[in-house]
């Protein structure tokens, strides 16, 4: 288990609720920038809590949102919050196993990821699933951690996740763009947006260090709210070294 509920607990607090990547709701729309969803069945690869796919719909109106992720205790979460937010309607999370995705092709008008492929090597693979699965026409749109090309082997790397249970994929942004257009999409982008997240990190940091913290720390206790600053450094000096390269990704399946 990557997420379990002690790290997810800490990480809603941070982020917002069913949130477990950085950036929220402004970052979402950034992603979806030009992008219309009203009408759109969508899916979203590795849904985590659920709270993306609450704003995809009622944010951005998709119809429809299916979220898959391989971890059960999170499709449950999710199943709560959207029952809660009266969505169960429109938004159901389904538990995947790694691999192959289990729709037929032509599923989707729209292929949504937040945060969730860095878990994932095999770009070329995941992508031409993606595109198998879109309609003519249809939009993938993911965001993802990419990396530099020394990250694996960078000690600030090394500092940041050697205490972390997350397994990652080490893929370079070339390689993800060369993986797209291979796998076929037209308009194939990987959008460099290590200077947007780094200005948010240091929000984060100084917030974290201050009354977030305090906050993480009466709730879940002194060693949360520690780790999670930790971390939050951790990730801080990845970005400012080079080595963490956040992406916005696009590309469209031919018409
Ligand atoms: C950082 S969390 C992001 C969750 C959500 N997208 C968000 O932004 O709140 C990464 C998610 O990817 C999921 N995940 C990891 N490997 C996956 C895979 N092969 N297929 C689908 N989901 C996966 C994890 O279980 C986790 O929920």
């Amino acid at each position: 288990m990557q997420y379990p509920k002690d790290l997810t607990d800490a990480l809603e607090i941070i982020w917002g609720e069913g949130i477990l990547s950085p950036g929220g709701p402004e970052e979402i729309a950034q992603m979806l920038n030009g992008i219309d969803l009203s009408g759109s069945r969508v899916l979203d690869i590795g849904s985590g809590l659920g709270g993306v796919d609450v704003l995809l719909a009622a944010k951005h109106g998709a119809t429809a949102v299916v979220g898959i992720d391989v971890e059960p205790q999170l499709v449950e979460s999710a199943r709560d919050l959207v029952a809660r937010k009266g969505l169960a309607g429109r938004i159901t999370f389904q538990l995947v196993a790694p691999g192959s995705l289990p729709f037929v092709d032509d599923s989707f008008d729209l292929v949504f990821s937040k945060d969730a492929m860095l878990h994932i090597p095999e770009k070329l693979a995941l992508y031409r699933e993606v595109l198998r699965v879109l309609r003519p026409g249809g939009w993938f749109i993911a965001a993802d951690w990419l990396w530099s090309e020394l990250a694996s082997e960078s000690s600030v790397v090394d500092a940041w996740l050697s205490n972390s249970r997350s397994t990652i994929a080490f893929t370079q942004p070339a390689a993800a763009l060369q993986a797209l257009m291979d796998a076929g999409f037209m308009e194939a982008q990987v959008t460099d947006r290590r200077r947007q997240l780094q200005e948010a990190g240091r929000k984060e940091l100084t917030r974290l260090s201050g009354p977030l913290g305090q906050k993480l720390a009466t709730i879940l206790g002194a060693d949360v709210a520690e780790r999670r600053l930790a971390s939050a450094k951790g990730r801080q000096g990845a970005l400012d070294s080079g080595d963490l390269i956040p992406c916005h990704i696009r590309g469209r399946c031919s018409a």
